[in-house]
C-alpha cells in the first residue's frame, strides 16, 4: 500500500479499520483537555471501560456474600482462574490445560526455574540474550547461585554483533551448538523490551531441544502482540505479565505455560501449595500433594480474584477480536508509523534511526541522534506519551486495540514542531 502523510489518508485507514470501534472501549488520559496519543501500551496498556464492572462484581459479591462468595458468587472465586485459561490459551497458542494465571511475572519465572533448571555437573549452562530485562538477569543469576554455581561460568549471553542493534538468529543457534551438552536451559525474552526485536522462537526452541536442553520464554512483550504457537513449537515453559498489551492493570497477575508433556506428573519438582493439588480432594486437607492434571499444578495460593477480574475483562475482548485481526492491524499501523517517521525525518533532518529490525511486533525503538530528553519532554507536554530509554531512545508502540492511524499522523506533526521549536 502506498502511504501518504496526510490526515485525510490516515482517516481513510481508520474508516476501514475493522477494530475501530474498540478505541472507544478504552479510557484515555488527557493532556490539555485532549485524549493523548498513547504509545506506551508496551509498558502499561490502557484501562478497558468494561473492566470496572468485572471488578465491581467482585467487590459487590464480597460485600453481599462475604465468605460465601468462594462458592456462591456468580463467578465463584475458588475456581475464578479457570475462566481465564481457555481465552488465554488462544492468545499464546496453547491448549487450555497448559495455561494458568498466578503470582507475578518474575515470581513465576522463579517458580518455573524450580522445575526446569535442574543443573548437574555436566549440564548447567543457561543461554540468554545480552542485556536481558534486568529482572530476568537478577532472576537467572540468583537461581544459578542458589544451586551453588558461579553465574560467570553458568550464564552464556548471546551478544549483538559489533556496531549492530539486533541479534542474528544464526548467532543464537551457533551458541546453542557450541554449548552443546553443557546446555541446561535457554531462557530469552521472546520480544526484546529495548529494541522490539521478535526472536525466532520456533527455530531457537527446536535447536535447544535437539541439544537436550529445556527452553523457556519470557513473553512480557510478546503476549497479545505477536503470533505465538507455544504448544506446536514444543516450548517447555513460558511466563508473561498482563499489564502491557493485555491491558489488565498495573503490576497485575502473570500467565504461565507448561507444555502438556509435563502435566500430570509427580516426578517434576515444584514449589507446591494447596491450590496446585487436585481440586476434587483439596478440601479434604490431606497431607499428600496430588498435582492438578493441568498447569494449575504450579499454583501455590488461592486465586487473587481482584487481580484476575481485570484480566478476565481484557481476555473477553481478546476473544471477541482474535489475535489474527489484532496482528493484521498491528502490522499495518506499525508500517504507517514507520512511514510517518521517515517522512518527518526527511522534512526536518531529524536524524532518527529505527533500531528495531524487520522481525518486529508492535514496538519501534527510535534512536534520536542529536536530540536529547527535551524532545521527549516536548512530546509528553503535547499529549504524546512515549517512553525514554537511555541513552536517547524513545519506544513507540501503537497498540492495535486503541491506537488510530490519525494518531500516527498527528504524532508526526507534534514531532515535527518539537524538532523545529528546538532548532
Ligand atoms: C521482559 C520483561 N521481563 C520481566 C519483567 C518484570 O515483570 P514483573 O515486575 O511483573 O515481575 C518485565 C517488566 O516490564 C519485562 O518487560
Amino acid at each position: 500500500m502506498e502511504f501518504q502523510n496526510s490526515l485525510e489518508f490516515a482517516q481513510q485507514l481508520d474508516a476501514v479499520d475493522p477494530l475501530r470501534k474498540y478505541r472507544d472501549e478504552f479510557h484515555f488520559p488527557k493532556v490539555k483537555g485532549k485524549d493523548v496519543i498513547y504509545f506506551t501500551g508496551n509498558s502499561l496498556g490502557l484501562e478497558p471501560k468494561r473492566t470496572q464492572k468485572f471488578v465491581n462484581d467482585v467487590m459487590n459479591d464480597w460485600k453481599n456474600l462475604a465468605v460465601e462468595g468462594h462458592f456462591h458468587a456468580e463467578k465463584s472465586w475458588w475456581d475464578y482462574h479457570e475462566r481465564l485459561a481457555a481465552p488465554l490459551a488462544k492468545v499464546v497458542g496453547a491448549k487450555p490445560e497448559e495455561v494458568s494465571v498466578m503470582n507475578t511475572l518474575t515470581v513465576n519465572l522463579h517458580m518455573l526455574m524450580v522445575s526446569f533448571y535442574r543443573p548437574n555437573e555436566k549440564r548447567f549452562k543457561i543461554i540468554c540474550e545480552e542485556k536481558a530485562f534486568p529482572s530476568d538477569q537478577y532472576m537467572l543469576k540468583s537461581q544459578v547461585k542458589f544451586h551453588g554455581l558461579d553465574p560467570d561460568k553458568a550464564i552464556v549471553e548471546v551478544k549483538k554483533r559489533p556496531g549492530e542493534d539486533f541479534w542474528h538468529t544464526q548467532d543464537v543457534l551457533d551458541i546453542i551448538n557450541e554449548v552443546g551438552d553443557e546446555l541446561a536451559l535457554v531462557l530469552i525474552g521472546g520480544v526484546n523490551y529495548y529494541n522490539g526485536q521478535v526472536f525466532d522462537m520456533e527455530s531457537i526452541t527446536k535447536s535447544a531441544k535437539e541439544q537436550g536442553a529445556f527452553v523457556g520464554w519470557d513473553l512480557a512483550h510478546g503476549v497479545g502482540n505477536v503470533a505465538l504457537k507455544l504448544h506446536d513449537w514444543g516450548v517447555d515453559f513460558a511466563a508473561w505479565c498482563s499489564y502491557k498489551y493485555m491491558n489488565s492493570g498495573p503490576g497485575n497477575a502473570s500467565g504461565i505455560f507448561v507444555h502438556e508433556q509435563y502435566l500430570n506428573r509427580s516426578d517434576i519438582p515444584r514449589f507446591e501449595g494447596w491450590w496446585g493439588t487436585k481440586k476434587e480432594t483439596r478440601f479434604l486437607m490431606k497431607p499428600e500433594f496430588e498435582p492438578m492434571a493441568n498447569a494449575d499444578a504450579w499454583q501455590v495460593s488461592n486465586p487473587p480474584v481482584l487481580s484476575l477480574a481485570p484480566y478476565l475483562a481484557s481476555l473477553e475482548m481478546f476473544d471477541e477480536v482474535g489475535m489474527e485481526a489484532l496482528i493484521a492491524k498491528r502490522k499495518l499501523i506499525v508500517s504507517y508509523l514507520e512511514f510517518i517517521l521517515q517522512e518527518i525525518d526527511k522534512e526536518t533532518d531529524g536524524s532518527f534511526e529505527i533500531i528495531t529490525p524487520e522481525d518486529r511486533g508492535c514496538q519501534l525503538s527510535v534512536f534520536l541522534h542529536g536530540h536529547g530528553k527535551d524532545l521527549f519532554n516536548y512530546l509528553m507536554e503535547n499529549g504524546v506519551i512515549t517512553d525514554w530509554r537511555e541513552p536517547n531512545v524513545i519506544r513507540l508502540a501503537p497498540a492495535p486495540f486503541y491506537c488510530s492511524f490519525a494518531d500516527m499522523y498527528n504524532f508526526g506533526q507534534v514531532l515535527k514542531s518539537g524538532i523545529q521549536s528546538k532548532g
